[in-house]
C-alpha cells in the first residue's frame, strides 16, 4: 500500500535521482532542522562545488562554511568535513595495505596519488562511527543508498508511527522512543523480505525506479515513511482521507489526530537581545570571525554585544564591551529570530567612529569582499541593508 502510494505520489527531488552514498548523506545531514525547499538549491550547488568525498576532505573552511552559510548549525559542516577526511585516510591505509599484501608495496606506497578513488563506508556501524553521524542518518545512508533494513526514526516517522499505532506515550522518553526504534525496524526487514521476488526490470528505467522492487524495497519503505509525514500525516490538519494506510491507523479511528505525537510541554523560549555596530571606514567596514568552539564558529559578523533587556546606550556599550569609540549612532535594521529555544534580537545601528584605530580585532572590507565571506543569517541581513544603503547613496551622487 504505502510503496505503490510512494511511486505514484513521491516528490521529485534531486537526492532520489542518485545512489551514491556521499551525495545522499550531505541531502541527510542538510534536511536535519531544514526545509526540503530550503535545502534543494544547497544540495545542488554543494554537488557541484564538492562532487567528491575527497574534494570535501581537502576544501577550505572558508569554502564548506560558505557552501553551508544560511542553513544554520554550522557544527554539521564541521564534522561532514571530518568525516570525508576519516574516509579518505581510511581508504588509503586499507589500499596501502592491499597493495603491501599482494607484494606491489613500493610502487603504490610512494605514489598515493594513483591509489583509486576512496570508498563510502557500507556498514551500518562504519558510517555510525564517523563525526556527525547518529543512527537515524547511518540509517538512512543504509538503506536509502545500499537497501539494507536499518531503520529510521525522525519527527516526521514519530508522527506516523505514534499515531497509525496510537501510541499515547511521549516519543521523547526513553521506553517509548526504543518501542518505536524496534517498530521501525520490524517495518523496514518486513518490507525487505516483501520485495524479495519483485521484478524492476520494467521497459521504463525511470518508472521502473519509482516502482517498489527487490533492489529498492528498504530505499522507498523507509522514504515512504518520511514522504507520508511530511505530505499527508502532517503536524496540524492532517490530509487522512488522503492516506494510504487510514484503515490502519489508530489515531484516526479514535479522532486523536491532534493529540499525537504526545510531546509532552515545550521548553520556554529565552529572549535575548544583541546590539551590532556597523562602522565605516573610507568605504571598508569593521567585521570580525567568531572563534573555534563557540556557537556559529568560524562565520563572519559585525562588531556586537549582548545587551539583555536593560535600556543602554549603544555608544557606551561599543566602549565598554569593545573598546570601540563611536559617536552618532543611528538605528539601521532590527533582526528577529529563533535558534533552538532562543528568541533572539539583533538591533544593529550604524555609527561613526571616534577614535581612528580601534584595538578591536577583525578586519576592514569593502561590501565586495564582504559578499565573500560566509555570514550567519541574522549578520548577512544586516550586510544586506548596508549594501544596499550604499548603492542606493551611489545612485543618488
Ligand atoms: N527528510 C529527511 N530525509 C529526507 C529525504 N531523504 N527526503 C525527503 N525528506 C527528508
Amino acid at each position: 500500500m504505502l510503496l505503490n502510494w510512494f511511486a505514484t505520489n513521491a516528490r521529485e527531488l534531486p537526492w532520489r535521482r542518485t545512489r551514491d552514498p556521499y551525495a545522499i548523506w550531505v541531502s541527510e545531514i542538510m534536511l536535519q532542522q531544514t526545509q526540503v525547499k530550503t535545502v534543494i538549491p544547497y544540495w545542488e550547488r554543494w554537488l557541484r562545488e564538492l562532487p567528491t568525498i575527497e574534494n570535501l576532505a581537502h576544501a577550505s573552511a572558508d569554502k564548506i562554511h560558505k557552501l553551508w552559510e544560511g542553513l544554520g548549525y554550522y557544527t554539521r559542516v564541521r564534522n561532514m568535513q571530518k568525516a570525508a577526511q576519516q574516509i579518505l585516510s581510511l581508504s588509503r591505509s586499507r589500499r596501502r595495505k592491499e597493495a603491501e599484501s599482494s607484494g606491489n608495496s613500493k610502487s603504490s606506497a610512494s605514489s598515493p596519488r594513483r591509489l583509486p578513488k576512496c570508498e563510502f563506508p557500507q556498514t551500518f556501524d562504519a558510517i555510525l562511527a564517523l563525526p556527525g553521524i547518529g543512527r537515524y542518518t547511518a540509517g538512512a545512508i543504509c538503506s536509502i543508498a545500499f537497501n539494507q533494513p536499518t531503520p529510521i526514526l525522525d519527527g516526521n516517522v514519530i508522527r506516523v508511527l505514534t499515531r497509525i499505532h496510537g501510541i499515547k506515550t511521549n516519543p521523547r522518553e526513553k521506553q517509548t522512543n526504543t518501542s518505536l526504534w524496534q517498530l521501525a525496524e520490524q517495518l523496514v526487514v518486513h518490507a525487505k523480505t516483501q520485495g524479495k521476488g519483485r521484478d524492476s526490470a520494467l521497459r521504463c528505467p525511470d518508472a521502473a525506479a519509482r516502482r517498489p522492487s527487490q533492489n529498492n524495497s528498504c530505499s522507498h519503505f523507509n522514504q515512504s515513511l518520511m514522504e507520508l509525514g511530511a505530505l499527508i500525516c502532517t503536524p496540524r490538519s492532517p490530509s487522512c482521507a488522503a492516506c494510504p494506510v487510514q484503515q490502519l491507523c489508530v489515531a484516526r479511528k479514535d479522532n486523536l489526530q491532534d493529540q499525537l505525537p504526545n510531546l509532552g510541554k515545550r521548553e520556554a523560549a529565552t529572549k535575548r537581545r544583541f546590539i551590532a555596530f556597523v562602522v565605516e571606514r573610507y568605504g571598508k567596514f569593521l567585521v570580525c570571525q567568531r572563534p573555534a568552539s563557540v556557537v556559529n564558529a568560524h562565520l563572519w559578523e559585525f562588531p556586537n554585544v549582548e545587551a539583555g533587556a536593560r535600556v543602554c546606550d549603544p555608544q557606551q556599550s561599543a566602549a565598554k564591551e569593545l573598546g570601540l569609540r563611536t559617536t552618532a549612532a543611528k538605528p539601521l535594521h532590527t533582526i528577529k529570530h529563533s535558534i533552538t529555544r532562543y528568541r533572539i534580537t539583533l538591533e544593529a545601528w550604524h555609527a561613526e567612529l571616534a577614535s581612528p584605530f580601534p584595538k578591536i580585532p577583525g578586519r576592514w572590507l569593502t561590501p565586495k569582499q564582504l559578499h565573500q565571506l560566509a555570514f550567519s543569517s541574522a549578520h548577512k541581513k544586516i550586510l544586506q541593508t548596508v549594501a544596499k544603503a550604499k548603492t542606493q547613496k551611489l545612485k543618488k551622487t
